[in-house]
């Protein structure tokens, strides 16, 4: 073997970095405590604790809505984790948490239970098939689920519905399954409201935080995250006053990670002023790193289609034609045969659901016909969302011809 002695791989390896732990910065961690959502984590506690009754056990349905970044997520999974260990001595509930931009479909939810946390094979079976195996599993070994859907809204009020009334034909009496249903309130409004009427048991409304909160935030994220003195009280200041603005924890949870890894990059021991600084221009809390990566790779290819007509001498929309123009370019460049015209509209839509790119439509004739469906970015600037993509694409191209 030859000899290892190459000093810059040595040097940054082995080097010191300005991190006690940088996993506590990434976005699928949980952090132990949600500083500003006590009052939130009890209401939940008191919610379920209903479950802990042997018998006359019943399903119970939380909903939780609120804007991006205020927690609705890291709340879910925290009481989750906390709930399932504090009822262990009273009842064996399974916590499972799907995020919808995955798993888009009941179907796809059954068979992932019964497949992934059952070992049952699930192919060729039905839905109903399929919770009749995951109900007589749960008889057997007496035990409940309690399930988180994230992002709800893109299973749908139906979907959802049909899941809380599924034990009805099963005898049992109750529903083992209980949920906690997460979406942002226009899509809780638009999707779900009408069909979950009546069915919910509490409604938890999380709003944005206020600045002394985002203060306790930053304060424990970084203790968490960073060695000590790596941070000063006028660097937090200064991310505060960002995320203030914004009111996306996210943002400044996305902040700090790339501030640190600016700092290790440069060798220095402290963040400084200008690395906050840089690192809000490479952070666009807007575009969720779940996002992309649960898009087709079709849904991708056209959503870079849009970025590079946009991008071109600065328009500011494009119709739907010719954006496929950009799309078909673009699967050329790849080496991927383009879908057609109609399969394409289906991409786009899409697209706008899950908020990646925005549609405009304007009156310019009268009636339907005379209105035409225009396509923009609001958040994302079209260079950011074309090279996420374009990252995104090749790795799977690569690793399916490898
Ligand atoms: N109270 C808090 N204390 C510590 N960290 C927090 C708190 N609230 C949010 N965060 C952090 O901020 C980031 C965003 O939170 P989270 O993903 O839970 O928000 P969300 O409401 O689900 O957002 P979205 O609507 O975009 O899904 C996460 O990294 C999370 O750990
Ligand atoms: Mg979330």
């Amino acid at each position: 073997m030859r000899e290892f002695n190459n000093d810059i791989i040595k040097r940054n390896v082995l080097g010191s970095s300005i991190f006690k732990d940088e996993s506590t910065l990434l976005l699928t961690y949980i952090p132990p405590r949600l500083p500003g959502r006590d009052e939130e984590l009890a209401r939940l506690s008191r919610d379920y604790k209903p479950l802990i009754m042997e018998k006359k056990a019943y399903n119970i349905n939380v909903a939780i809505t609120g804007p991006v970044g205020v927690g609705k997520t890291s709340l879910a999974r925290l009481f989750g984790e906390g709930f399932i260990k504090a009822i262990k001595p009273y009842k064996d509930v399974m916590l499972f948490y799907f995020n919808c931009y995955s798993f888009r479909t009941k179907s796809a939810i059954l068979r992932e239970i019964t497949g992934k946390h059952f070992g049952i094979s699930s192919r060729g079976l039905s839905d109903n098939e399929l919770l009749t195996q995951i109900f007589n599993r749960l008889k057997n070994e007496n035990k409940s689920i309690l399930l988180i859907l994230d992002e709800a809204f893109l299973l749908g009020g139906n979907d959802i519905l049909s899941l809380i009334h599924s034990y009805e034909s099963y005898g049992f009496g109750y529903s083992p399954i209980s949920m906690i249903i997460i979406s942002r309130p226009e899509e809780y409004k638009s999707y779900l409201a009408m069909q979950l009427k009546g069915k919910i048991t509490d409604l938890i409304q999380l709003d944005v935080y206020d600045r002394e909160t985002f203060k306790n935030i930053i304060d424990f994220r970084t203790e968490l995250a960073f060695k000590p003195g790596a941070i000063s009280d006028d660097i937090k200041d200064l991310i505060i006053d960002i995320v203030n603005e914004t009111k996306n924890t996210r943002h400044m949870i996305e902040i700090l990670y790339q501030c640190g890894k600016l700092a290790d990059m440069e060798n220095k021991e402290e963040i400084s002023a200008e690395m906050v600084r840089e690192a809000k221009n490479n952070v666009y809390p807007v575009l969720r790193p779940e996002m992309l990566n649960t898009l087709r790779t079709q849904e991708l290819i056209s959503a870079i289609g849009i970025a590079k007509r946009l991008k071109h001498r600065g328009i500011i929309s494009t119709s739907i034609m010719e954006s496929y123009d950009y799309y078909k370019v673009t699967c050329e460049e790849l080496e991927i045969e383009p879908h057609s015209l109609n399969t394409y509209r289906n991409y786009i839509d899409a697209l706008v659901k899950y908020g990646i790119i925005n549609k405009i439509t304007k009156q310019i004739g009268k009636g339907r016909r005379g209105r035409r469906s225009r396509l923009t970015l609001f958040d994302i600037p079209a260079k950011v969302l074309e090279e996420k993509a374009y990252e995104l694409v090749n790795q799977r191209l690569k690793s399916e011809k490898s």
